[in-house]
């Protein structure tokens, strides 16, 4: 079923955790959504990040999803929301090869919601006929994106001042090529 607005969770989800009654879409970022994604964003970043990454890394989180800076990427590729009746509760995007900015609202996480995001992400990188995509997991977020099928490549570290460092991993996944075209695995 195709939503006035969006696409129905269900019909991108593989494994039956979202359904329709819940009413939950996914569609492209609008205009008038730049408000509540970074609301979603800085309250993720607090809630999952405060216990990991020192005080100066979590600043360095909410200055790169920035509304400018959400808007600027939305700009450069893709970026997508997943709607609950009417209220943002996840988002992620795509530009070149690059997958990032993929928050799901505290309240709404273990759902199935960041996989069935990250397969419409995947599934956008495959129409693009792109090979494989890329992204930095946070401290929190390698067990998912693993279990997501994505390889660590290496260990990587940014000087936020102060002593502070803001660690996380580089990761890939590659897409798979088929008779029918290019899929995602
Ligand atoms: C990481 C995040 C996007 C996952 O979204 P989610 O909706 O909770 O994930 P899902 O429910 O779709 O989980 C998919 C699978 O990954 C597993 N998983 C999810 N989070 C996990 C974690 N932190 N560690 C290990 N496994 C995890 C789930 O158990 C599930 O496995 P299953 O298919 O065997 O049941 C979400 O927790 C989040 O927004 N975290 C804070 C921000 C963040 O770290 N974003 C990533 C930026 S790099």
């Amino acid at each position: 079923m195709i939503h006035a607005e969006g696409i129905v969770l269900h019909r991108l989800h593989v494994d039956g955790k979202m359904n329709e009654r819940r009413g939950e879409i996914i569609r492209e970022l609008k205009r008038s959504d730049l408000v509540p994604v970074r609301a979603l964003i800085h309250r993720t970043i607090d809630a999952c990040y405060g216990r990991v990454y020192p005080p100066r890394a979590i600043q360095f989180f909410k200055d790169y999803h920035s509304e400018e800076k959400i808007l600027g990427r939305s700009r450069r590729g893709v970026l997508l929301v997943v709607e609950r009746d009417g209220n943002l509760i996840a988002t992620g995007g795509l530009a070149g090869g690059e997958i990032s900015g993929v928050f799901v609202d505290p309240e709404f996480q273990r759902g199935g919601i960041g996989a069935t995001l990250m397969r419409a992400l995947e599934g956008k990188a495959a129409e693009k006929g792109l090979a494989g995509v890329e992204l930095d997991v946070s401290l929190t977020s390698r067990g998912f994106y693993e279990r997501l099928g994505y390889e660590i490549l290496e260990e990587r570290s940014i000087d936020v001042g102060e002593g502070q460092r803001l660690d996380y991993w580089r990761a890939r996944k590659r897409l798979k090529e088929s008779s029918g075209g290019t899929v995602y695995q």
